[in-house]
């Protein structure tokens, strides 16, 4: 038997030290959080996907009174990101989450659905996509999505004996 260790760098940043298009992505993750559906767990989750060439396209969580039907933020943004340009790789994904007026001081930690979908959604344009997790206290820069899902899940997997 042997130990096998994955290491995840995550750059834990303060506001001033992220660059300009960093800040502004994340400023409109936080913006859209303002337009969550979300009258059952109250938490409010925004995101924001920049592509190649600059579009940006946004998205919040949206539940449902059949609780699974609901989908986070990162899944709907990325989904309509892939619908509707799906030639342009996603570069950088923020995200921010607040329950009231108030963000959490901590980055909010994308669930292990949304990380699969990351992964799969990097992988597919072949490219490392960014990842912004927006706290009052701290910001976490994440170089690529598989930094967040270590022994993910790949259509190569599929086909492995
Ligand atoms: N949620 C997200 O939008 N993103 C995550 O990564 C975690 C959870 C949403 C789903 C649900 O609407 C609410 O937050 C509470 O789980």
């Amino acid at each position: 038997m042997k130990d096998c260790i994955f290491r995840t760098r995550i750059k834990v940043c303060s506001w001033d030290e992220l660059t300009d298009a960093q800040q502004s992505l994340i400023s409109e993750a936080k913006q859209m959080t303002a337009q969550s559906y979300s009258p059952y767990s109250h938490f409010r989750v925004g995101a924001a996907a920049r592509l190649e060439g600059g579009v940006v396209v946004k998205g919040s969580n949206q539940e449902n009174a059949a609780y699974p039907s609901g989908l986070c933020a990162e899944r709907t943004t990325l989904f309509a990101a892939n619908a509707n340009y799906p030639d342009r790789a996603v570069e950088s994904l923020a995200i921010a989450c607040r329950r009231g007026e108030l963000f959490t001081a901590k980055p909010g930690a994308p669930c292990g659905s949304c990380r699969q979908v990351m992964i799969e959604t990097e992988h597919r344009y072949g490219r490392p996509m960014e990842v912004l997790l927006y706290g009052e206290d701290e910001i976490y820069v994440i170089e690529s999505a598989q930094d967040l899902m270590p022994l993910g899940f790949f259509a190569e997997n599929l086909l492995e004996a």
